[in-house]
């Protein structure tokens, strides 16, 4: 392909070479030094009080739903209500802490979890509420929030997207009990695998630590299930020099963005996802709804012409995750779900990172425009 999809946003090798030697030559490949500095400088960089490194995003969910599951079984709350229209490791990890994942619908324009679908889901076996900052556009913390609370329940967000996305000015991770970043290779931060916690609650940092810990609290007791979500030390170091390049790669996604707006504004049957006000995506993934009854061609033609013409593309999230076998079960009878059914077969992610110059957005939106 002549534009990869992706290429993983990484420091230069210079920036982490002494770290790495001196990490090997300690032999602290794993809970050292790097782990906690990079804790702090996250949870500096978010905003939140307790930021805990973990293997994976996937791990990192799962361990604070882990969490949550343990604190309302006995209250008999056990579902956890979350868009279709997310990536499949959100329900996973529900699924994996013996949750219930009750799909709801996304907000059609910005397709982030829409709060009036989220209250009508709310009932009294509602253990947790889950959002998600999808392509890095800030899903709706505040009405989230006092959705959450009027109904006594903790809002987690899906952040693997969201370093590089800011609402109010700030970056996002402050507002409710939890944001789980990813770093893995296709996002702003990168650890090659990895994920950070961020959370405001000091029991909530010390369960995921433990749980991350096998479940060992340190006195080799064990008094819940853990698993070993440690992340590496040499991730670490890689994660610390890749955060210190966030304000760059998110200007350089946020100029590549406003490139294709440009280039694709006005374009019959194509639009964009809306960012809303006071808002600022990470462009963490840049997504165009292609109308099925466009003259020049569905997502699929689309898709073939610009792979054509050497543009890789991915159609993000298709199918669904209502639409999977392993969750399609968790739909209530006569459930339906037709917002996330359009953009499931309508969404098209376009090429984006920091190959992907203003000049590259220019032209793969000139190959959109273009004669079929
Ligand atoms: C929205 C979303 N949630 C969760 C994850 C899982 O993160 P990880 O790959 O670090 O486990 C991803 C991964 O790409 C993601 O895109």
């Amino acid at each position: 392909m002549k534009v990869p999809f992706v290429r993983p946003d990484v420091p230069d090798f210079r920036a982490v070479a002494a770290d790495l030697e001196a990490a090997l030559g300690s032999g602290a490949l794993t809970k050292g030094p790097h782990l906690a500095r990079l804790e702090a400088e996250a949870a500096a960089a978010v905003g939140a009080a307790h930021v805990v490194a973990v293997s994976s995003g996937t791990t990192g969910l799962m361990l604070v739903l882990a969490e949550i599951a343990r604190e309302s079984r006995a209250a008999g709350r056990t579902e956890v209500i979350v868009p279709s229209f997310i990536f499949l490791a959100g329900p996973a990890a529900i699924a994996w802490a013996g949750l219930v994942p009750v799909f709801v619908e996304v907000d059609p324009d910005t397709f982030t979890l829409d709060p009036a679908a989220v209250a009508a889901a709310v009932s009294d076996r509602t253990a947790a509420i889950m959002g998600c900052h999808t392509f890095g556009c800030p899903c709706d913390t505040s009405a989230l929030e006092a959705i959450a609370s009027q109904a006594g329940v903790p809002l987690v967000i899906d952040a693997a997207h969201g370093l590089g996305s800011e609402q109010h000015g700030r970056q996002v991770g402050a507002a409710g009990l939890a944001q789980v970043f990813s770093l893995s290779p296709t996002k702003l931060v990168v650890a090659g695998e990895g994920g950070l916690v961020a959370t405001s609650s000091a029991a909530l940092a010390v369960a995921v630590r433990i749980g991350r810990e096998y479940g060992n609290d340190g006195s080799y007791g064990c008094s819940q299930a853990g698993i070993n979500a440690r992340m590496p030390e040499f991730s670490a170091i890689l994660a610390r020099a890749s955060l210190a390049r966030l304000p760059e790669v998110a200007a350089r996604r946020r100029a590549a963005a406003a490139a294709y707006a440009e280039g694709l504004a006005g374009l019959p049957g194509i639009s964009l996802q809306r960012i809303p006000a006071g808002a600022t995506s990470s462009w963490k993934d840049f997504v165009i709804a292609v109308d099925p009854a466009r003259p020049a061609g569905d997502r699929e033609a689309l898709r073939a012409r610009l792979a054509a013409h050497g543009i890789d593309t991915r159609a993000y999230y298709s199918p669904a995750c209502h639409q999977m076998e392993a969750f399609r079960r968790y739909l209530l009878p006569g459930q339906r779900l037709p917002v996330t059914d359009r953009l499931a077969a309508t969404l098209l992610a376009l090429p984006m990172g920091g190959h992907v110059t203003p000049a590259v957005a220019r032209e793969i939106a000139a190959v959109i425009a273009g004669p079929t």
